[in-house]
């Protein structure tokens, strides 16, 4: 027991190596140890950021406007590290298949940073990067933890032992990515806006042509809204499905069933392309191919926010309405004129299970494999 100890304290002092650091990096919280003057222990999870201080790694973490019972200067973790320095951060992934579980531990010494002290504004701005929670909280105006001389270890589970550390997320992917369905009737039941944002950050890591991100979001929440976007679309489609010649009655019908969706689900997100940014052309193929690449980027976008929305444990529905009609959008959300409505995702609680499309078997996916 005292040998393992001793040999744990020892790689425990040796510095952290990139991958540890990507994997620190990339996790959004991770369990932070301090101890006050005689030795008691505390831990607490902490949402946190990495940023580079001479060339060394440092970990900051904000007091920031969480609810809390004490003041600041109070708290626990602020008292612990104003009194002894040493502090622990653990950051791991966890998840049922134990093959694939995955930890770093990093020690180093905390120091309390007031807002006009050297480094506390890039704290800022690196946690505002990570979190778009803290764009509305005011954390630069309050004193955050940072963590510097970090040392470490890392574990993982026998699946990644001949392999890297795990990225975010890979735990459940492939259930993640599975249980994503297409949802069409929702609860009439609110979301939390924070989920909403978190979903649209998301969609904004995917990769786009030349990293030009061409697509902005339009978030229609207001019922009164949702009802004229409804009313907007829904004068264009009954023209289109006359067109059509369908039965008037299968028209009233369908119409109403996309209407209920765009009345119950709280929340519609409007993907929309924006070109400005890309590459312009004298050519029309390569003017085609870059406006391609941005529908592509689109689609890559919207996955992205969809998978956010159902691992937060919510539902969403694809509906390609607005891309029929996308003046009839623009003008019913007053959007701006270089924006071009695509798709319209409306987000909820899915108000029952709905039915799982199978998919093509993988031998009909792979057409050649040389
Ligand atoms: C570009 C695009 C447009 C879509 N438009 C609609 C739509 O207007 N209405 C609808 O009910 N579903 C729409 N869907 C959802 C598909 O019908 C659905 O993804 C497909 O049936 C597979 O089911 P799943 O998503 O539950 O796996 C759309 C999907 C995509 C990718």
């Amino acid at each position: 027991m005292t040998v393992a100890h001793r040999a744990d304290t020892k790689t425990l002092r040796r510095p952290l190596t990139e991958e540890e650091l990507a994997f620190v990096r990339e996790r959004r919280v991770g369990r932070l140890a301090t101890a006050d003057e005689t030795g008691t222990p505390a831990v607490v999870p902490i949402c946190y950021a990495v940023i580079e201080r001479d060339g060394e790694p440092v970990v900051v973490s904000a007091l920031d406007e969480k609810p809390k019972r004490v003041t600041d200067a109070e708290l626990a973790r602020v008292r612990h590290i104003r009194a002894r320095p040493e502090v622990a951060l653990v950051v791991d992934d966890y998840g049922e298949d134990w093959e694939r579980l995955a930890f770093v531990h990093l020690r180093g010494l905390a120091r309390v940073v007031d807002p006009a002290e050297v480094g506390h504004e890039e704290g800022v701005e690196a946690l505002r990067a990570k979190y778009p929670q803290y764009a509305r909280m005011a954390i630069e105006t309050r004193p955050m933890i940072a963590i510097a001389s970090l040392t470490g270890t890392s574990w993982r589970g026998a699946a990644q032992a001949e392999g890297p550390l795990p990225r975010p997320g890979t735990v459940d992917l492939a259930a993640l990515v599975r249980g994503r369905r297409s949802v069409r009737a929702f609860q009439d039941r609110p979301i939390p806006r924070a989920l909403v944002e978190q979903a649209i950050a998301a969609a904004g890591w995917a990769p786009s042509p030349h990293g030009r991100q061409p697509w902005r979001f339009a978030v229609v929440e207001a019922p009164e809204r949702r009802a004229a976007l409804a009313d907007a679309m829904a004068a264009t489609w009954r023209a289109q499905l006359a067109l059509d010649g369908q039965d008037a009655v299968v028209v009233q019908l369908r119409l109403d069933k996309s209407r209920e969706r765009l009345h119950t689900a709280p929340v519609l997100i409007v993907p929309c392309l924006y070109l400005a940014d890309l590459d312009p052309y004298p050519d029309p193929d390569r003017r085609t191919a870059e406006a391609t690449m941005a529908v592509q980027s689109l689609g890559a976008a919207v996955q992205n926010l969809l998978l956010t929305v159902h691992a937060a444990g919510l539902d969403a529905g694809w509906m390609c309405a607005p891309l029929f009609c996308p003046d009839v959008v623009r003008d019913a959300l007053a959007l701006d004129a270089a924006l071009v409505p695509h798709a319209l995702i409306a987000v909820g609680y899915a108000a029952k299970d709905p039915v799982r499309r199978d998919r093509l078997p993988l031998d009909d996916l792979i057409v050649s494999w040389r």
